[in-house]
């Protein structure tokens, strides 16, 4: 997006991202959980959330819905709003890793470009960023169907539905590839604890 104000400047404070770091013993990162609806996004970060929490890791979780029914009220599924979704939301994960805190951010979040972009702008200010690729054939998701989304995409009551009648770009080298469809969630959360862990998040 292009800066609209002008005469706008950053201010540094006294303390730094890494008192902050120091703090809560840990690094601020973002894990950003991409894949179609019902691929099995949420259902990995929040069991992923409750085992942060067991040892002691301060973090938060950013979910679609939930952000669409907040601070993206305003937003539909057009590609120009799911972008602005997007940008938004990577700026708020952004806030949190600057706070130190593990965000996870789970969104279909379909579009190359977008996730790019939040990569980006995680890069140019030194944050940890994992693209995880929660792969499972559109057949499971649709056959999983929690919400009732698909058949009604499929009915064409609902327009631009990833998967159906709108793309989903899979990421070219996510850090993280889970296959929801053929691996159990306690082993999701192992193999990101493990990737963290790695890391020095945790
Ligand atoms: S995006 O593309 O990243 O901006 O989407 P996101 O904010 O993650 O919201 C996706 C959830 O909204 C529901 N929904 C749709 N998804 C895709 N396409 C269309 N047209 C659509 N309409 C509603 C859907 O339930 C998604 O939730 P999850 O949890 O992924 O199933």
């Amino acid at each position: 997006a292009e800066q609209k104000a002008t005469n706008v400047h950053w201010h540094d404070g006294e303390v730094s991202r890494d008192d902050r770091q120091k703090l809560l013993k840990q690094k601020g990162a973002t894990l950003w959980f991409t894949g179609l609806s019902g691929s099995g996004k949420s259902t990995v970060a929040v069991a992923l959330e409750k085992a942060l929490i067991e040892k002691g890791h301060l973090c938060y979780r950013l979910d679609g819905d939930n952000v669409r029914l907040g601070i993206n009220k305003n937003l539909g599924f057009s590609a120009e709003d799911r972008a602005e979704n997007i940008r938004r939301i990577g700026e708020i994960s952004k806030l949190f890793v600057d706070t130190g805190v593990i965000v996870l951010s789970s969104f279909v979040s379909p579009y190359r470009a977008d996730r790019d972009l939040v990569r980006e702008l995680h890069d140019q200010s030194d944050m940890d960023f994992l693209e995880i690729f929660v792969d499972v054939p559109l057949s499971v998701a649709e056959e999983r169907d929690p919400k009732g989304l698909y058949k009604k995409a499929r009915a064409g009551e609902i327009k631009n539905f990833t998967g159906i009648d709108d793309p989903y770009e899979a990421p070219e080298k996510p850090e993280v590839v889970l296959n929801s469809h053929e691996m159990s969630l306690e082993k999701e959360v192992e193999v990101l604890l493990e990737e963290m862990s790695k890391r020095g998040i945790i």
